[in-house]
């Protein structure tokens, strides 16, 4: 007996995606840095106060107003759910459903997949040679239209996925005016990383929605969070078929906690944009890959082969998303821009750096935290081809460390004095050894924890945690160095 599935949802191929792991993730577009630790755990504190045993908002009012509130929009007008993938798939149930999804082509694979399983009819207006937006090819295609598949969505990502290219908002304006039986969705997972948003655009047009997304800027893609931004009208329709009392309360907590503290949005913005330059200066003097200019947190990178490529990177720990089965991107991957050290592997990877910098460690709040010790440790490593030398040094690293954190943890937990007394020295030691091996960063959290229970001005363990997280932070940076060393030097 067959199985009672829609035909259309059997024919449908999987989401194009395999899971590959190493230690440099380049690969999903996702925010070079976690969520800062001080506000994960501001979450975390408020969570552990709130009842877990009650459902949350209906629509998740409460996160919808403080999102209104941060983006300027209504707050009747604006639409949370888990993702804003979950929105692709509800515009077409809206508005398109035995009617029609016109995109651009190549797109980002959800447009196409979701208008496949809910029966819509799908048409995909190819960019120009240049991937540049062609206005005029999508208006065309949206008068040829004839009955019932004369109607539904549009969508159009801006900055455009997988490209990196950015479509004029006159011309969008110019689409917006010609397709009013349409709902145009202006997809703008990226927006955060290029000049100007469609907000004003969409405010003129109550057919027009915007989607927006904590994955990318945010560094919250593990959250699952996005939003619609759209006329009160189409919200209020949309809101039917959001799943009631979708939004978690864990989901609901985190992004409030993000938006009242946004500022490390705009400096990892701000890193991203410097980083994406340089690796786009750097990659044009390859002498045979060439990188698209892009307005998002990716580039696009043309080469003679891209399994060919994508193998190379992946070879020296660096994952990378092979784009050459989309439409004119023949050769093709995505490269994420990662931390500055992680372009740095990429671009070692790429063979293109001239030196190679095997210390370092950077997040988008903090400056580079150098770590000399380990770079003369590897530089010795790599000159003298003595691996065994390093890993040893590693070795007693990660044993000291690990070992300090777990002995921390246990004596914050302690009432008394003595156990108070011992946590500062055990603080101060590890600005020691943090300080003799040029971890500078490390050195200057553990101080600042130390004055901190000097002071009694914090909870010990919050403050040993804040310690133990930089700690992670680095370790999980030269286990990378580690990695990367090991392909290069041989061994003894
Ligand atoms: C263009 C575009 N839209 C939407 C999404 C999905 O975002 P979310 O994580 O909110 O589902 C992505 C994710 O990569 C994307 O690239």
């Amino acid at each position: 007996m067959p199985l009672p599935i829609r035909p259309a949802v059997a024919a449908s191929p999987d989401y194009p995606f395999s899971p590959i792991t190493a230690p440099i993730k380049l690969d999903q577009n996702e925010s070079f840095a976690d969520f800062p630790a001080e506000l994960k755990d501001i979450a975390l504190e408020r969570l552990r106060h709130l009842p877990w045993h009650r459902y949350t908002d209906l629509n998740a009012e409460a996160l919808s107003d403080a999102l209104a509130r941060h983006e300027g929009w209504s707050p009747a007008g604006t639409v949370v759910t888990t993702g804003s993938n979950v929105l692709i798939a509800l515009l077409i149930q809206l508005s398109a459903i035995g009617g029609r999804v016109v995109t651009v082509k190549p797109n980002f694979a959800l447009y196409g997949l979701d208008a496949m399983l809910l029966g819509a009819a799908l048409t995909e207006v190819p960019l120009r040679p240049d991937q540049s937006f062609d206005p005029d090819a999508l208006i065309a295609v949206l008068g040829d239209a004839q009955g019932p598949e004369s109607q539904g969505v549009i969508y159009i990502p801006r900055p455009h996925a997988p490209t990196g290219s950015l479509c004029e908002l006159d011309e969008l304006e110019r689409l917006a005016t010609a397709c009013r039986g349409w709902l145009l969705v202006i997809d703008e997972a990226y927006h955060h990383f290029t000049p100007e948003d469609a907000r004003e655009l969409a405010r003129r047009h109550p057919h027009v929605v915007l989607l927006r997304t904590f994955s990318k800027a945010w560094g919250l893609a593990g959250l699952r969070l996005g939003y619609a931004l759209a006329s009160d009208g189409v919200a209020q329709q949309l809101r039917k078929l959001v799943p009631p009392f979708g939004v978690s309360v864990l989901q609901t907590v985190c992004a409030q906690v993000a938006l009242e503290q946004p500022g490390y949005v705009k400096e990892r913005v701000a890193q991203t944009l410097h980083e994406r330059e340089r690796l786009f200066k750097a990659l044009q003097h390859h002498p045979s890959w060439q990188p698209l200019p892009s307005h998002a947190n990716f580039l696009l990178v043309r080469t003679p082969d891209a399994a060919q490529a994508h193998a190379q990177l992946l070879a020296h720990g660096v994952l990378v998303r092979r784009q050459d089965r989309l439409h004119g991107l023949q050769g093709c991957f995505r490269v994420t821009v990662g931390t500055p050290e992680e372009n740095d592997a990429f671009l070692e990877a790429a063979g293109l750096a001239k030196t190679r910098r095997l210390s370092g460690i950077g997040t988008a709040s903090e400056p580079r935290m150098a770590i000399p010790g380990i770079d003369a440790a590897l530089a010795m490593a790599h000159a003298g081809n003595s691996l065994d030398l390093f890993e040893k040094l590693l070795g007693m690293m990660l044993k000291n460390y690990a070992s300090w954190s777990a002995t921390s943890r246990h004596l914050a937990r302690e009432p008394g004095a003595t156990a108070h007394a011992e946590l500062c020295s055990s603080l101060h030691k590890l600005r020691g050894s943090a300080s003799i091996l040029g971890a500078t960063r490390l050195a200057e959290v553990a101080a600042q924890a130390e004055n901190a229970l000097r002071d009694t001005r914090e909870p010990p363990l919050a403050a040993v945690e804040r310690v133990a997280s930089t700690l992670d932070e680095l370790l999980g940076h030269v286990r990378h160095r580690l990695e990367i060393a090991a392909r290069h030097v041989p061994r003894e």
